[in-house]
């Protein structure tokens, strides 16, 4: 006889891929940060995202879907590079532009013709699409990451319960996966145009969709911004701020070779720039969570993860300092 040992979570992950085909949202792990998910194709789901996260329609929500084969369903005309970087980075924290196929409502896409697909890593992500597809429901879930709009992305099931519970009904769920080993969001990289172009920086970083695809992907610029389009946020009720004194009774993240000022409150003590950014978010929660007014951050220097990090970072002074600027998802 064949011994079967299913993993302790799966008894979640069917009952999450029961939910999603009833139309409940479903928050889930990936590797990069908590996903509040919906059936792509079931439109009052999808809508219940946009109202349960406070996002105004508009801001178009990312496709998780198992692998790279479904990337036909639910996009056309697809770049030869864009194929490159989905079989060599699928699953992973990787989210494609393309252009929309049929099946894809607009509703999901904020209206444009183009639409984010991502294949999660995370073993629980992978088992609840494939279980979902395998009950008769689409096996794509349309997921922003589940925080309140404008907020810290959530890196555990208690953050997410913290940021969702008072917006979440009967029926839906919120499915424990630990930690998030990546803790910032996916690397968005735009299709849409004949060479890759770096539209959010994540743990994907330039030098691999440049070795990926052989080309040499337009860089990130978080200066440069189309009117109309917003600069996110991410961030916590605290001020973040990235130069300048630390006094006492302030936070403190930095990399563990940065002593603690005196009177600081140390928030984040990481290692590498990969510990940084696995510990970030968490460590601006916690300081929501201490009251504190203000948290100094030292980024990481280098590229890798660390463009990511600024990026998040500076977004999270700036939302800060200026929050009717605008948003993040
Ligand atoms: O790591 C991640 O990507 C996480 C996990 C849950 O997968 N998801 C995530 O989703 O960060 P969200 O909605 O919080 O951020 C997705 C970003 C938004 O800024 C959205 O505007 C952009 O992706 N996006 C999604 N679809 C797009 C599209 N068709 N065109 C341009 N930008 C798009
Ligand atoms: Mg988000």
């Amino acid at each position: 006889m064949i011994e079967m040992s299913l993993e302790p979570w799966f008894e979640a992950v069917r009952e999450g891929a029961r939910a999603l085909a009833e139309g409940h949202l479903v928050a889930f792990p990936t590797e990069t940060v908590y996903g509040l998910g919906a059936d792509a194709t079931n439109s009052s789901a999808v809508a219940r995202v946009f109202e349960a996260k406070g996002r105004p329609v508009g801001h178009p929500l990312i496709i998780h879907v198992g692998s790279a084969e479904a990337l036909d369903r639910w996009a056309i005309d697809i770049p030869e590079y864009a194929r490159d970087l989905a079989f060599s980075a699928f699953p992973g924290p990787l989210t494609l532009i393309l252009k929309k196929s049929e099946a894809v409502s607009s509703l999901v896409t904020g209206g444009q013709d183009t639409v984010g697909l991502r294949a999660p890593a995370h073993p629980v992500a992978q088992a609840l699409i494939a279980e979902f597809e395998r009950a008769g429901g689409s096996g794509a879930i349309a997921a922003p990451s589940a925080n309140r709009f404008g907020r810290v992305s959530p890196t555990s099931s208690e953050a997410v319960r913290a940021e969702l519970s008072d917006h979440l009904r009967p029926g839906d769920l919120i499915i424990d996966g630990g930690d998030s080993q990546i803790g910032v969001e996916s690397t968005i990289v735009d299709c849409t145009a004949d060479c890759p172009s770096i539209a959010r920086p994540g743990a994907i970083t330039t030098d691999m969709v440049r070795s990926i695809t052989g080309l040499d992907p337009v860089p990130f610029s978080n200066q440069i911004r189309v009117s109309g389009s917003l600069k996110s946020h991410y961030a916590p009720a605290a001020r973040v701020v990235l130069e300048g004194d630390v006094e006492p009774g302030d936070g403190f993240i930095a990399l563990s070779h940065h002593p603690t000022p005196r009177g600081a409150i140390r928030l984040l003590d990481a290692p590498t720039p990969e510990h940084f950014a696995r510990g970030l978010y968490r460590a601006l929660r916690r300081a929501d969570a201490l009251g504190l007014n203000r948290v100094v951050a030292i980024s990481p220097e280098g590229q890798g993860i660390g463009v990511a990090i600024r990026d998040r970072l500076e977004r999270a002074s700036h939302g800060s300092t200026s929050r009717s600027l605008g948003e993040e998802g």
